[in-house]
């Protein structure tokens, strides 16, 4: 089965071509197209992805993405004549440039050979979403493909069978994105069941603003892993050692939830302390801090997770999510993994912030639970869970 699937979440347009086969035990994937429009520049003035220049943004790439997408397909099938005109109208009728956009794309592009569509339905921006959602119900409509709503958390976890490993269930979810930090039981793909999950930040965010405060743009988490690990490194040389302390936020608390928001602050109230100082932050001490932050999550998240594993008898590590670009933290989740007997799985680096092919996997996974229909109730909800 050939997926074409539509992620507009948050600051990415993203397209992908995934053919599937097999079945829910053993399912393989090969990902036959993929291209990703990031917003990340123009967001970076306002420090954070700002909601109605995403929709914007996402209304004006989402056509060259999608047609970029599709070419590889080489499709020999017809143009078909562009047909619910006022449905379609109506589906586009909060994005009316995206209304003539798609009117010519359909009306100049061969019906791809797919058989199924899917678009990220929740959680995310809402306006973002919407974008995603009435393209796709309307590519559904014109060229009469049936489409599937898709939780994009399920896709960050389905995102590490791109290469389509053996999965050994029950499996323990580890979602650390910019949006998210959740703990996940897998019993089997379709089965989830969320055990704790931050009650503020999120990880990445938090890595975010901690960067913010040291004067680096958003999304400043990949600058403060590298200040960290400079520090690590310069530390395990060396003397050095750091007087600088932040707390642990509810790493002693019995449940499975987390909360960052508070490590933000005591960042802050350093920052503000070291700067009546030393007037401007020498990069010394922006490594120090950074290092010094890093251990603090990485001691929270690390605690949690062998929390976690102790509830059940997890076979499999699955972590997913664009902070898994952080290599500390990718180290530590082995680590854990290599303590516990157990396997550990990442996605690629490539596959892990979001993108499309994710979508397409986990809406394959889907198939096998749902009746797959042209669906128009399909609704862009933000706090969306499994
Ligand atoms: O999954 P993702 O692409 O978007 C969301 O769905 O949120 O994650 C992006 C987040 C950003 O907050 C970014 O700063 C963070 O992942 N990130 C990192 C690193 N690389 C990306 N955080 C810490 N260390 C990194 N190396
Ligand atoms: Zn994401």
């Amino acid at each position: 089965m050939k997926i074409l699937a539509i992620e507009t979440s948050c600051d990415e347009t993203a397209a992908a071509i995934v053919e599937a086969t097999g079945d829910l035990s053993n399912p393989k994937f090969k990902v036959l197209s993929k291209k990703v429009h990031s917003q990340i520049e123009e967001h970076k003035k306002f420090g954070g992805v700002y909601p109605s220049l995403a929709k914007r943004e996402h209304a004006k790439n989402i056509v060259p993405v999608v047609s970029e997408c599709i070419k590889i397909l080489n499709s020999k099938s017809e143009i078909l004549n562009f047909k619910f005109e006022k449905e379609i109208k109506e589906i586009l009728q909060r994005e009316p440039d995206l209304f003539e956009n798609f009117k010519e794309f359909i009306e100049n592009t061969p019906k791809p050979n797919v058989d199924m569509l899917a678009v990220t339905s929740g959680p995310g921006l809402e306006p973002a979403l919407w974008v995603g959602i009435n393209f796709a119900k309307a590519l559904s409509l014109a060229w009469q493909i049936p489409l599937m709503p898709i939780n994009h958390m399920e896709g960050h976890l389905s995102s590490v069978l791109i290469n389509s490993p053996k999965i050994d269930f029950p499996a323990l979810g580890v979602l650390i994105s910019g949006g998210h930090t959740e703990l996940v039981e897998i019993n089997n793909w379709n089965e989830y069941k969320i055990l704790g999950k931050t009650k503020d930040d999120a990880i990445g965010e938090s890595y975010d603003k901690v960067a913010r405060l040291l004067g680096f743009p958003y999304p400043g988490g990949p600058q403060i892993s590298e200040l960290a690990q400079k520090f690590r490194q310069k530390s395990q040389v060396s003397s050095l050692k750091s007087d600088i302390k932040f707390p642990r936020p509810m790493i002693n608390s019995p449940d499975l939830d987390f909360s960052f928001s508070g490590l933000k602050t005591a960042v802050l109230y350093k920052t503000q302390e070291l700067e009546s100082q030393v007037s401007s932050l020498t990069s010394d001490l922006k490594e120090q801090i950074a290092f010094e932050f890093e251990e603090a999550v990485v001691d929270v998240l690390n605690t949690k997770i062998g929390k976690a594993l102790n509830t059940n008898d997890f076979k499999t590590i699955i972590t997913a999510g664009g902070v898994i670009a952080n290599q500390y933290i990718r180290e530590n989740i082995s680590q854990i993994a290599n303590d516990y007997g157990i396997k550990a799985l990442f996605p690629e680096i490539e596959d892990s912030t979001d993108n499309a092919q994710m979508i397409a996997i986990a809406a394959y996974l889907n198939s096998f639970k749902t009746d797959s229909k042209i669906n128009p109730q399909i609704v862009a909800n933000g706090g969306l869970t499994y």
